[in-house]
């Protein structure tokens, strides 16, 4: 399969990349074509008002690396696994920015929106975040989108990987150790169940199977 990492703070050396890069070598020890990206690298500016910077041919004008980021890796990943510090409860500005610049591509304004909508359904997501505090709901506000993201376009929420810490790497020595569970993540991506019934939905009574049954 075909994996994307993206890590989307600023400091590279971070807690939220640290995890990241866990997650790709569980990726490629299974085998995955994976490869990592760091966001600052390809996403430098924000959404603007598609009707003044859109140009004559239908493509954005904003000239950094955003539109091949999306349209030849993130179409091209069966799943995507986005990396983000808690920033005010909620994700970087970074992500927020690489999503709400998808929209661009799905207006009928560009040329190509019905592949791209067709090319972004379907992908396994998964979550990386680090954060200072602990307290459960503490990460709702990133959790939310990215599972709103990924019911919008018909994928599959693959999990979350929670590590605490805050000075660059710390999140090494938070004692659940989410490094070993980040590279674990990473190794069982494609294979993880995901379940999210309606009342409706035809099922057994069992999540698992048992050996004796
Ligand atoms: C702008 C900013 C906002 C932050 N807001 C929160 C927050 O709301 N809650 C929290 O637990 N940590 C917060 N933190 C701390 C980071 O989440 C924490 O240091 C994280 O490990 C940084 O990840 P990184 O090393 O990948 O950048 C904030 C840090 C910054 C710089």
């Amino acid at each position: 399969m075909k994996a994307l990492v993206l890590c989307s703070s600023p400091r590279q050396q971070g807690n939220s990349a640290r995890l990241a890069r866990a997650v790709a070598t569980g990726l490629a020890a299974s085998g995955h074509d994976t490869e990592t990206v760091y966001l600052a690298d390809a996403v430098t500016g924000f959404i603007r008002d598609c009707r003044t910077c859109r140009r004559a041919d239908g493509t954005c004008s904003i000239d950094d690396g955003h539109a091949s980021l999306f349209l030849d890796r993130f179409l091209d990943a069966d799943g995507v696994v986005v990396a983000t510090p808690v920033y005010w409860y909620s994700m970087s500005a970074q992500l927020k920015a690489f999503f709400d610049r998808m929209s661009c591509y799905l207006f009928a304004a560009y040329p190509g929106a019905d592949s791209v909508m067709r090319r972004m359904k379907g992908k396994r997501i998964g979550l990386v975040l680090s954060s200072e505090e602990a307290y459960p709901t503490l990460s709702a506000g990133v959790i939310q989108p990215i599972q709103e993201y990924v019911r919008y376009t018909h994928g599959t929420f693959v999990g979350v990987v929670h590590g605490q810490g805050n000075a660059r790497g710390e999140v090494s020595r938070d004692p659940r150790n989410p490094i070993a569970q980040a590279e674990q993540f990473g190794r069982d991506f494609f294979a993880l169940r995901y379940t999210d019934y309606q009342i409706d939905t035809p099922r057994a009574p069992r999540v698992w199977e048992s050996p004796n049954a």
